[in-house]
């Protein structure tokens, strides 16, 4: 069942999702080459504690970090640890929280320092099919044109998207429905209305699409060693132009809802 959100419920996610996007904001600045993913994290922890949020990684599926924080190769769920983000790593953070009860789901892949130009590239292409993909978050198309969109820019690029993770509908819980591929899967696929709220999130390897989950259980990376990135951003549909939610914002003490 996909839940439609009532302008009540928007009053109460809009700033959930604006806390998401300005700790993905100060945790991107902040990295420098020498810290370990387990400062990275411990900072998030600050920033999301300074806006009044709550992790909404942590403990899900016992999932043991406050963001997902993946280097290179890795995909998405890296889990933060002692290793060291070098001048040239690029990495890709990704932020929930809950905020006023709703979730706020977005990510970025930055660089450290700087990166090559292939680097570079690959999130260049990754950024630009999720705003392909919001481009097509209007009322009538269907999920599948999101998916197509997606597909269609990343492909005609020369680099792959993955298949074994999915966007999906936000609110309340986390993962609600529907799921957003960032390719045609040949299933069904739900007419976009208003209310829905969908975050959307190409996950793109520089080399083939195949990915495989490390011994960790969790860190997901690339079958063929290339590189990945990841952006990420919760949507709503409106009557008439997608709404991104999850833009960072300068005035938090005003978000809470009373
Ligand atoms: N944020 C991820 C997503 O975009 C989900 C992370 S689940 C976790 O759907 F347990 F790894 F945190
Ligand atoms: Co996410
Ligand atoms: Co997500």
């Amino acid at each position: 069942m996909i839940i439609l959100k009532n302008e009540r419920d928007l009053e109460a996610m809009r700033p959930a999702c604006t806390v998401a996007g300005s700790v993905l904001n100060d945790v991107a600045a902040w990295i420098k080459p020498g810290m370990t993913t387990k400062e990275i994290d411990a900072y998030a922890a600050t920033r999301i504690k300074h806006y009044g949020g709550k992790s909404a990684f942590l403990g899900y599926r016992k999932y043991p970090c406050q963001i997902c924080i993946s280097v290179n190769d890795q995909v998405v769920h890296g889990l933060a640890g002692a290793r060291r983000v070098e001048f040239g790593d690029i990495i890709s953070l990704d932020v929930g929280v809950v905020y006023n009860g709703f979730i706020g789901d977005t990510a970025r892949t930055v660089p450290v320092g700087g990166c090559s130009v292939l680097a570079q590239r690959l999130m260049d292409v990754t950024e630009k099919s999720l705003q392909e993909g919001i481009a097509q978050a209007v009322p009538g198309k269907r999920v599948v044109d999101i998916s197509r969109a997606i597909q269609t820019y990343v492909e005609s690029n020369g680099f792959s998207v993955v298949r074994e993770f999915v966007g999906h509908g936000v609110g309340r819980s986390m993962h609600e429905e529907p799921q957003v591929p960032n390719f045609v899967d040949g299933k069904s696929s739900p007419k976009l209305r208003p209310g829905m709220t969908l975050a959307i999130e190409p996950m793109v390897n520089a080399g083939s699409a195949g990915v495989k989950i490390l011994n960790d259980g969790w860190t997901v990376v690339t079958q063929d060693g290339s590189l990945s990135a990841h952006f990420e951003h919760t949507v709503l549909i409106t009557e008439s132009e997608p709404e991104i939610l999850t833009w960072p914002e300068r005035t938090p003490s005003k978000l809470k809802v009373q």
